[in-house]
């Protein structure tokens, strides 16, 4: 195997740290990176290399998936190196190029680990480097603080780079259940014969974080769920949920559904959305006081294609509520009036798995109905849970193969920043207001005025 690189920007930061290193670590010990691998951290902290091992020693230890020892871990050592440089400034990136100097990789892979508006610094630095030879670039969202710098930031790598180079990271589309869906859907007629509206009743989408936002205040507050969550995660997980699989490009597949999607424009807003933000949220560091920004956002979209007209899509997700739970739920339509719908919850975490929710006689009883469950639990069983890559093994691995099939793609990002930017306009322009929500409940109430006439699962 030709030699990989991987050479990392924000090296000393939150994400190399807890997901980046552990990740290369668990593909060192697969031995999918090969004997001959490099990683080169770059940070602009006064670390050498042997120090910033010292660093990175705790937090892999931490969150390593796979077993590690002493001999392991300093194998894994020796293909990392620091380089310390201020990233911002030009002429630092001859000193970079010297280093990165040596026999030719296979794949080289540069990882923009820090925040969009040193994207083009680097860009223009990594572009001068000519022993950087033919990246692949590997991007963080936010991809921009709003659409404009996000079209600029792109045409800057893609002109560099090549766009088939540019690799958008969703690591939500590196969890093992979001790309199970499919698999359940295809492989199980039963399920994908019902997957319409002919059968479904609406859908829910869900993604309730027990966190706050810790030390990202800075971050979060000019982003807001709607940035953060809905128009990248929650969008690609309603894409995929209602995809039309043809086994064609997954990319377009994904972009058609959302274009199907009812036009912002002119939708009844109070109708289709409403956002929160928890009690205490403008006390946190590095939020304004005075905030308005959203720490939850609920939605009700419809997709007005053939399959899902009609359908509500319910997508939720807020931070500090009382449950950590992602997941999609599946309604469908009563044949008795008086009897509890079926329900299918695809669980995406913390549980991984399938659950099912139907109907039998009440034991016993010769005419009462009562709710049963089946469940197939898939991290409760340690030979899958120890088998199952995480999130970023899986992306990173992917971008190392040349694999782009499951990051995003331009065309879908463009399209849901300028959607959920168009929802949050017609949402002030309406007057509505950011509900304030209780620490560890399920959200604001005022959430229940959109499902008031299509849902009962709402707040269960
Ligand atoms: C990130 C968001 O993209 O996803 C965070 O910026 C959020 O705010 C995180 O907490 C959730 O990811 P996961 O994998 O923990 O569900």
């Amino acid at each position: 195997m030709n030699r990989t690189t991987v050479i990392i920007f924000g090296g000393t930061g939150d994400l190399t740290y807890r997901k980046l290193i552990p990740a290369l670590y668990n593909l060192s010990q697969r031995e999918l990176l090969g004997d001959d691998f490099f990683i080169i951290a770059i940070g602009r902290r006064d670390y050498d290399t042997a120090a910033y091992i010292s660093v990175i020693d705790s937090w892999l230890k931490q969150f390593a998936r796979l077993r590690f020892d002493g001999e392991k871990l300093a194998a894994f050592y020796r293909h990392i190196r620091y380089y310390r440089m201020d990233f911002t400034r030009q002429e630092e990136y001859e000193g970079l190029n010297a280093f990165c100097a040596g026999p030719e990789s296979g794949a080289t892979l540069v990882y923009y680990a820090v925040a969009p508006q040193f994207f083009n610094a680097i860009t223009y630095g990594v572009s001068a480097c000519p022993n950087i030879r033919s990246p692949r670039i590997i991007l963080e969202k936010p991809f921009g603080a709003d659409l404009e710098m996000a079209k600029l930031l792109s045409y800057a790598l893609e002109s560099r780079f090549g766009a088939e180079n540019i690799y958008r990271i969703d690591h939500y589309l590196g969890k093992e259940m979001i790309r199970n869906i499919l698999a359940i859907r295809e492989n199980n007629p039963i399920i994908e014969n019902a997957w319409s509206r002919e059968s479904i009743e609406c859908v829910h989408i869900s993604a309730l974080e027990t966190v706050g936002v810790e030390t990202r205040g800075d971050y979060y507050d000019r982003a807001g769920a709607l940035k953060d969550m809905v128009q990248n995660h929650l969008l690609q997980l309603l894409s995929i949920t209602a995809l039309e699989h043809t086994g064609g490009n997954l990319a377009d597949e994904q972009l058609a559904v959302l274009r199907s999607l009812r036009p912002a424009a002119g939708s009844d807003i109070r109708g289709s959305m409403v956002l929160g933000q928890y009690e205490g949220y403008r006390e946190e560091p590095k939020v304004a006081p005075d905030s308005d920004t959203e720490t939850y956002a609920c939605l009700r979209l419809f997709i007005d294609n053939e399959r899902w007209q009609g359908i509500p899509f319910f997508i939720r997700t807020g931070k500090k509520c009382g449950n950590r739970e992602v997941e999609v739920a599946i309604t469908f339509r009563r044949v008795n009036p008086a009897a509890d719908p079926n329900v299918l919850i695809i669980k995406i975490q913390p549980t991984e798995g399938v659950y099912l929710e139907f109907n039998i006689k009440t034991p016993g009883e010769e005419t009462g109905i009562s709710k049963a469950k089946m469940e197939f639990c898939q991290n409760c069983n340690d030979i899958f849970r120890q088998n199952t890559p995480e999130a970023y093994e899986r992306m990173l691995y992917a971008c190392i193969t040349g694999d782009s099939s499951w990051f995003s793609k331009w065309d879908m990002i463009e399209f849901s920043w300028k959607y959920i930017e168009d929802l949050k306009a017609l949402y002030d322009d309406a007057g509505l207001t950011v509900y304030p929500y209780a620490q560890g409940s399920a959200g604001p109430a005022e959430a229940d005025r959109l499902a008031e006439n299509d849902d009962q699962r709402w707040r269960e």
